[in-house]
């Protein structure tokens, strides 16, 4: 996820002083690198760097660019690490057609490939360069600026807001939008584009939000809008926005943590994106590994043993979760030179887990690293690393960084068990099935959360919660326990159901409540088991049941149906979010800021 914000002034000549501040708004959408590009007396100025917009500033003096037109870019990198040649805006060839992008373009090898046999010449290694170099190509071959940009919009694949800017009309900024989100500003000063709302509001709050196919024609006196796909004129509402600054920094949610939750099937998308490559090194890495450790902190190690279900059941492999701060207790006389350490970590800096990458990687392992966050130590440790897509996330509670854990943990076991010849069948219909995912989360969310809402408030009251599951399901039981407790600063527990009764059945008196995840798979007979010893022993039974399970609703004092998956491996991305939810609607209720939860940091850099 990076930013993108792009002005066209009617009158002054300051649009980089416009374009700075803006940057500014959007740096919660990535910050490892920035860059501008402004038209001025007839030259492309282009100004980038590594690090935060203020560095990036001080070093390349991005306010003080002049110019009438201009683009700009805060970078959360995907493809190639933060660095100046991959920093935005890219340019073309012949230096005259400058762009900025946010989001993947899942065919630029082999546009790449293209381009360079017909001479072009890379500088980055980005798959966003790909799109000047595309316009350029067409109007090598006689086209127009605008009709360049819309037939590059159309040999593109994967999710893009892009917008350009060229010195043969440098009276324009010309946008596409393919599921990145890019909005439009009508203002007095001039008519601006940005990937969010909070970065048009100092200037107006006249904006057009953009629609997928959607390509906009932007200068200072008026904006025209065309679908790519067709080349035929649109019209678009101009909505206008009542949402205070800070309101609009969460795009119109209460908490950062509420929207990230609902960001989840983009980015699930992303991570569905990522570039099989990296899949496949990571698992020749594995096949030849005669160890293997998966090791994580806090949310990032339910991810683990969600890791170790996929491994196993799909790929036929053990692989050993451990939490990093006890690798080294635990695992140290195991590791040796045929040993791999799959790391899992968000921000890519959490101590503990980069004491046990260090530990492990001085004994000989080979190291994965599973990250969100491009140049951090993790990858920088990593022999091979994946990318999980998601985007900043400012909450500090996990969310949408769980699930794209999960998914890029469940397309490594689908990588393994391919390259191993194994239920080749079972796994294609399972990728096909996971394609469908985000679609399923999104209705998941909209069904849900009315109704975890209402069950928030009645249980919100409680001194304690326990989660149980079975199977696959437990990590997930286990994550929901964790949201819970960070942000309402309850005792909750969880377990694996069939445990609950070695211990934790002595807890149970009348009303209290026990939440179920009870989907229709293998588990369902034996967790309507332990419901009934629950139930019996007066426990207010919540259960996440699969749609028209009419024992289970029956049985349970609340319940939220769910979708059915035909694989079971596909459970945990969804039915951790109305666990998510109920953590959120119940921290709230309590008074409580779910996205600072207290004595916590989003990134523990201390052991
Ligand atoms: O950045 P990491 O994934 O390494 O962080 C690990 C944990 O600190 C993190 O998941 C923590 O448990 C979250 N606050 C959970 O919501």
């Amino acid at each position: 996820m990076c930013g993108i914000f792009g002005c066209a002034l009617l009158n002054g000549d300051n649009s980089g002083e416009v374009l700075y501040n803006s940057l500014k708004r959007l740096e919660y959408r990535g910050y490892d690198s920035a860059g501008q590009a402004t038209i001025d007396a007839g030259k492309m100025i282009v100004a980038k760097g590594v690090g935060k917009i203020d560095e990036v500033n001080s070093s390349q003096g991005l306010s003080r660019m002049r110019g009438k037109i201009g683009i700009g870019h805060t970078r959360w990198a995907t493809h190639g690490a933060p660095s100046k040649e991959n920093a935005h805006p890219h340019l073309d060839c012949s230096g005259r057609i400058a762009v900025v992008h946010n989001g993947i373009i899942e065919n630029f090898m082999e546009l790449r490939n293209a381009l360079q046999e017909r001479g072009h010449v890379f500088r980055s290694r980005t798959d966003s360069e790909v799109i000047p170099h595309l316009i350029e190509d067409f109007m090598r071959r006689g086209k127009g600026f605008v009709e360049a940009v819309r037939l590059a919009a159309e040999n593109l694949r994967g999710s893009f807001a892009s917008a350009a800017i060229c010195l043969d009309e440098p009276d324009k900024i010309v946008c596409i939008r393919m599921e990145s989100p890019l909005i439009l500003g009508i203002g007095t000063i001039g008519n601006f584009c940005s990937s969010d709302i909070p970065a048009l509001l100092p200037y107006t709050n006249k904006v057009i939000p953009l629609e997928d196919g959607d390509l906009a024609i932007v200068d200072a006196r008026g904006i025209k809008i065309l679908d790519w796909r067709t080349g035929s004129a649109l019209e678009r509402e101009v909505l206008e926005v009542s949402w205070s600054p800070e309101v609009a920094m969460k795009s119109g949610f209460a908490h950062f943590m509420l929207k990230e939750i609902h960001e989840q099937p983009m980015a699930i998308r992303n991570v569905l994106r990522g570039q099989r490559i990296y899949y496949e090194l990571a698992a020749s890495m594995l096949k030849r590994a005669s160890k293997i450790f998966l090791v994580a902190c806090g949310t990032s190690y339910h991810a683990c043993l969600f890791g170790s279900y996929a491994m196993a059941n799909l790929a036929g492999l053990t692989a050993h979760p451990v939490i990093a701060s006890e690798f080294e207790a635990q695992c140290k006389n195991l590791i040796d030179g045929k040993t791999s350490v799959l790391a899992i970590s968000q921000s890519g800096e959490t101590a503990d887990t980069l004491n046990a990458v260090r530990a492990a990687k001085a004994r000989g392992a080979s190291i994965i690293g599973i990250t969100n966050t491009m140049g951090s130590s993790l990858t920088r440790l990593s022999d091979v690393y994946i990318g999980q897509n998601s985007g900043p996330e400012v909450g500090v509670a996990a969310t949408k960084t769980f699930t794209a854990q999960v998914v890029v943990l469940l397309k490594l076991a689908m990588e393994l068990a391919r390259s191993e010849g194994r239920r080749n069948g079972a796994v294609d219909s399972l990728a096909e099935e996971l394609s469908g995912l985000p679609s399923k989360m999104e209705a998941v969310i909209r069904a849900s959360e009315e109704r975890v809402k209402g069950i928030a408030l009645k249980y919100s009251a409680k001194g304690s919660f326990c989660f149980l599951a079975r199977g696959v399901n437990v990590p997930t039981a286990l994550e929901g326990r964790l949201k819970l407790l960070e942000l309402s600063y309850l005792p909750a527990l969880a377990y694996p159901a069939g445990e609950s009764k070695h211990g934790f059945i002595a807890v149970v008196e009348e009303g209290y409540p026990v939440i179920f995840l009870a989907p229709r798979d293998s588990t369902r007979d034996r967790i309507l088991g332990n419901m009934m010893e629950m139930k019996a022993r007066g426990a207010s039974i919540i259960a996440l049941i699969e749609e028209g399970d009419e024992e289970l609703k029956q049985l349970a004092d609340d319940f939220v149906e769910m979708p059915p998956c035909a694989n079971e491996l596909l459970y945990p991305a969804i039915y951790v979010i109305p666990l998510q939810l109920f953590a959120y609607y119940v921290s709230t209720l309590k008074g409580y800021d779910p996205d600072m939860p207290r004595n916590l940091a989003k990134s523990v850099t201390v052991v």
